[in-house]
């Protein structure tokens, strides 16, 4: 980089002049991107902070290197570590996916069955966690039980506190993978005001978790084999997703080097938005107000004159086609209702889709169905109710989320994540009040 009366750098650059000044620069480019921090030797004066870029939301700003997860939003492509999303789901196990995510290699036949079993025999919770989960509202919302179950999970293990400690890390994914599906399940049974079922250590990781979900007074619960492989495949369509509004509220918490447990806490808060992974939620919610086929285009053209809710489960920041984990998930939603039987949102969810995608609003849009629009279908037929469906997908993501946390933490480029801002507000001005303030003087 350099000013006005440098030579061009040997290497690909970006050559920018300023109007005001009629100075040129010359900005490095590496792997098609600038880095923002090189504009801000573009100054009018030398007073001047130096120029900044703008970006509200991101919208096209890389803030970190990452190696975890590769999408291509255009082609429909998604990728762990370079494994295709629909070789992973047909295939693989969760917990081989989560080791994946964080390691970046498929664990060794060793490494699994250690793994296993290290999150097998942490998946209980301390008794004060349970009365903790307890001491909520019978109608709490379970996604609000999730955030802060989590979140207390940090006192119970304040050496995780020492994040630059990789047994620490270790342990803390342990943890976390571990006990996500029990406090899940605790939120569920206390909705339910059912309960709560101790983990089954003698079972796989979802069938143990649908054990906790479902189990009464039997000694065994046997999970369905087309839902415990329903739970696997969600799990692994929904642990990773590159830098998200979740993951992104993790790195940027996880940022300020505070515990993981809190970091992650921060993840299930952002997903519980319905534009995040509320989304599948809002979905059910979406179709019950449609209620009959024959109310979908009047529903259609309520979204499409913007006065109206949006067509919830459509479209994606990243992805322009359609949602590879949309296609995986709707074969698996056949699998599911051919247990359960055809229900009557599957029917409008089908005609929806079927309408909206020769819709030109749409099309032209580039607005496909992504991940949401058929979980929510898979997680009804299972019973599962609206409000606990992003509990499941914040089981899954908490995977990802502790793989791209430890990956910020290992690069050498993060800082604390802090954003610049263009100020619009008064200048400087005197303080005066008129208030008076004598009735909170204690005489
Ligand atoms: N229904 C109707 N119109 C839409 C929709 C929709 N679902 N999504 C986008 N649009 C329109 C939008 O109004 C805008 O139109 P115009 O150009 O006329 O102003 C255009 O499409 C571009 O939309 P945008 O808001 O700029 O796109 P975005 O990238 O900011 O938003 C999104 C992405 C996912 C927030 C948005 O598509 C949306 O709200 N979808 C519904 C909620 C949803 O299904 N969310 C789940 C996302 S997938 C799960 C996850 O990864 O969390």
């Amino acid at each position: 980089m350099s000013g006005t009366s440098a030579a061009a750098p040997s290497g690909d650059h970006l050559e920018i002049k300023d109007s005001r000044t009629g100075k040129s620069y010359n900005v490095p480019i590496t792997d098609d991107t600038i880095r923002t921090a090189d504009l801000k030797q573009i100054k009018v004066n030398a007073e001047d902070f130096g120029m900044m870029g703008y970006d509200p939301a991101f919208m096209n700003t890389a803030s970190c290197r990452s190696a975890i997860t590769f999408i291509d939003g255009d082609k429909g492509i998604l990728r762990y570590r370079g494994y295709p999303i629909d070789q992973l789901a047909a295939k693989a196990d969760f917990l081989e996916i989560a080791w994946l995510l964080r390691h970046g290699e498929l664990p060794t036949q060793a490494e699994y069955d250690q793994w296993v079993k290290d999150v097998t025999y942490h998946t209980y919770v301390h008794e004060n966690i349970k009365h903790f989960m307890e001491g909520f509202r019978y109608d709490a919302h379970p996604m609000s039980m999730l955030t802060a179950g989590v979140a207390a999970l940090s006192s119970f293990y304040p050496t995780a506190k020492n994040i630059h400690d990789e047994k620490e890390r270790d342990i803390a994914f342990v943890r976390l993978i571990a006990k996500m599906p029990t406090i899940a399940a605790f939120a569920y049974r206390h909705v339910k005001g059912m309960p709560y079922v101790y983990p089954d250590n003698s079972l796989p990781y979802a069938e143990n978790f649908l054990s906790m979900i479902a189990r009464m007074s039997e000694p065994k619960y046997e999970a369905h084999p087309v839902y415990a492989k329903a739970i696997n495949i969600l799990f692994i369509l929904h642990a990773d997703h590159e830098q998200n509004c979740s993951t992104n509220a993790v790195r940027a918490v996880g940022s300020s080097h505070v515990d993981p447990y809190s970091a992650v806490a921060a993840g299930v808060a952002a997903l519980y938005g319905p534009l995040h992974g509320g989304a599948n939620e809002a979905v059910l919610r979406m179709l019950e107000h449609i209620g009959h086929v024959k109310n979908i285009p009047a529903f259609i053209a309520e979204v499409k004159s913007g006065k109206g809710e949006k067509l919830m489960g459509f479209g994606h920041r990243v992805y322009k086609s359609y949602d590879p984990r949309a296609k995986i998930v709707k074969g698996l939603c056949d699998d599911v209702l051919k247990i359960s039987g055809m229900s009557h949102d599957m029917e409008i969810a089908l005609e929806l889709e079927r309408i909206a995608l020769s819709d030109d609003y749409f099309v032209s849009r580039k607005l496909y169905p992504n991940v949401d629009f058929y979980t929510g279908l898979i997680y009804r037929a299972m019973h599962f109710p609206t409000d606990y469906f992003t509990v499941l997908f914040a089981i899954a993501r908490t995977a990802g989320w502790l793989s791209q946390w430890e990956e910020m933490l290992l690069d050498k480029e993060q800082k604390i994540a802090r954003p610049r801002q263009i100020y619009t507000g008064y200048a400087e001005r005197p303080y005066s009040t008129k208030l008076d303030y004598s009735h909170k003087i204690t005489k």
